[in-house]
Formats: C-alpha cells, structure tokens, sequence
C-alpha cells in the first residue's frame, strides 16, 4: 500500500486524476471502475480539464461504478447515474455504451446484482477501481458487518449512512433505504485500486482501516490484502497516523 498525503482536497484531486490518467495514457482501452460521492468530484474535474487541453482521450475506456441506489429513477438528479453523466460523462468522449452501473430500476434486486456481476466479469474486471470511503469505513455500499460479502449484492443503507447521504436530498425521508453494491470481492478483484479520502472528520476511520486489524468491521481495512493499493489523502484525513 502506498499512502501519498497531500496539502488539501485541491493537492489531493490534482494526484488522484494524475493516476487515472495514468492508467488511460498506458492503457487507452481500459476498464475504469468509479465511484461517486463528493470526494472524487475534484478529481474528475481535473479529468475534464486535461481531456479539453487534448491530453486526455476516453474513447476506448469502458468504466464500472460502485454501486447505485434501488428505485430512483435514472433521471432522478440523486442516482448514480445521473451523477456520473454530469460529473464526468457528460463532459468528455466516453462512449456512453460502455460505461456501466448496477441498475437500479431493476426491482428484482437478485436479478439486478447477478447481471451486473456479470458485466464487470465480462468486461474483464476493473483495471483501476476507484474508491471513496465512508464515515464508517464502507466502500462502495458495503458497510460494517460480520463478514466481507463477495459479489454484488442489494444492501440495507446504515442509519450513518443515511444521515451522511441526506444532504443531497430535499428531506431525510426521500433517501432510499436501498442499493446495489459491488461486493468485497468485486471490488478486491480490480488489478489496482486508488482511494481517496479528505477530512479530519474521517482521520480516526483512516486510522482504523489502515493501520488497524483487518475486520469486516472496517470494510476498508480489506485493502490491506490487496497487492496494489494507492491512498490519496490530504493532510486533515492523515492527521491521526504517522507516517
Ligand atoms: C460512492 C460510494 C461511497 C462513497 C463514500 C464516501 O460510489 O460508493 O462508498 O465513496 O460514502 O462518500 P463521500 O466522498 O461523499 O464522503
């Protein structure tokens, strides 16, 4: 595991696009699993910007998100992929054929998990998984348990999670309780992974994920067992380990 820690969110942005141009320049054809939330937003903002100067092309990529909500509508400005579409999709020259989120109009959450699953296995699996984590150490939507699910999976939100996730929405009630997430072992599966976290409201968790046991407690802590590891984190979210 390498631990880059960087001044600000600013610092940190800049070194996370820096990876995944990496990857896009070495690789143009690429599978790029994403994330959401609001600590990649300035990464991929540098994306775009270095995609208009004509130093980045996506035409060949295919990309792989996380995880969506169940029951929002696509056009819902809450869904995933709406998000994507406005933060990153919508901006550059993806084909939008090939980038790829569990769907979550799908009811049937056993059928909507098995054909996404079988998305990512065919494409190949994520070459670089990027990855957010929350308060409580989830990644993707797999939040704190007793075990360490494998493959995509529907889940019932955290109560923290919820909490977290309600400001984006008009009132608490209208955060879906829901959603499909890659699993444990989806996720672990990609040939690198990139995690970017910024805050001091999450310095202990950091702490605790990767400097701590490995638990299911911790679902970042899995990390820990992964041969190729990047953590972009600004100085705030490092602010409770040595380095
Ligand atoms: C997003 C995702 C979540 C977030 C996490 C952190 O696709 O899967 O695990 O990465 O909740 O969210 P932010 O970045 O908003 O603190």
């Amino acid at each position: 595991m390498r631990i880059y820690k960087t001044k600000d969110y600013e610092a940190m942005s800049r070194k996370a696009a820096s990876v995944i141009a990496a990857q896009v320049v070495a690789k143009p054809d690429c599978v790029l699993g994403l994330a959401t939330g609001s600590t990649p937003i300035g990464a991929y903002k540098k994306l775009i910007e270095w995609y208009e100067k004509g130093d980045l092309d996506f035409s060949q990529v295919t990309t792989v998100n996380l995880d969506e909500y169940k029951g929002l509508p696509r056009e819902n400005d809450q869904s995933y992929y709406y998000f994507m579409n406005e933060n990153l999709f919508n901006h550059v020259n993806i084909n939008k054929e090939r980038t790829f989120l569990p769907d979550g109009t799908e009811a049937d959450s056993e059928k909507a998990c098995k054909a996404y699953e079988e998305i990512v296995r065919s494409v190949g699996g994520a070459d670089l998984q990027l990855l957010g984590m929350g308060h409580n150490g989830h990644i993707g939507f797999n939040e704190p348990a007793d075990y360490f699910p494998k493959e995509t999976h529907c889940v019932d939100l955290a109560e923290s999670t919820i909490q977290a996730n309600k400001r984006f929405f008009a009132s608490e009630a209208e955060v879906p309780r829901q959603a499909y997430t890659m699993g444990i072992g989806t996720i672990m599966s990609a040939k690198k992974i990139l995690i970017v976290i910024s805050g001091a409201d999450k310095a202990e968790t950091v702490k605790k994920a990767f400097f701590g046991p490995v638990t299911p407690q911790v679902p970042a802590s899995i990390l820990q067992l992964h041969p190729d590891v990047v953590v972009v984190a600004d100085e705030a979210a490092l602010s409770r380990v040595e380095l």
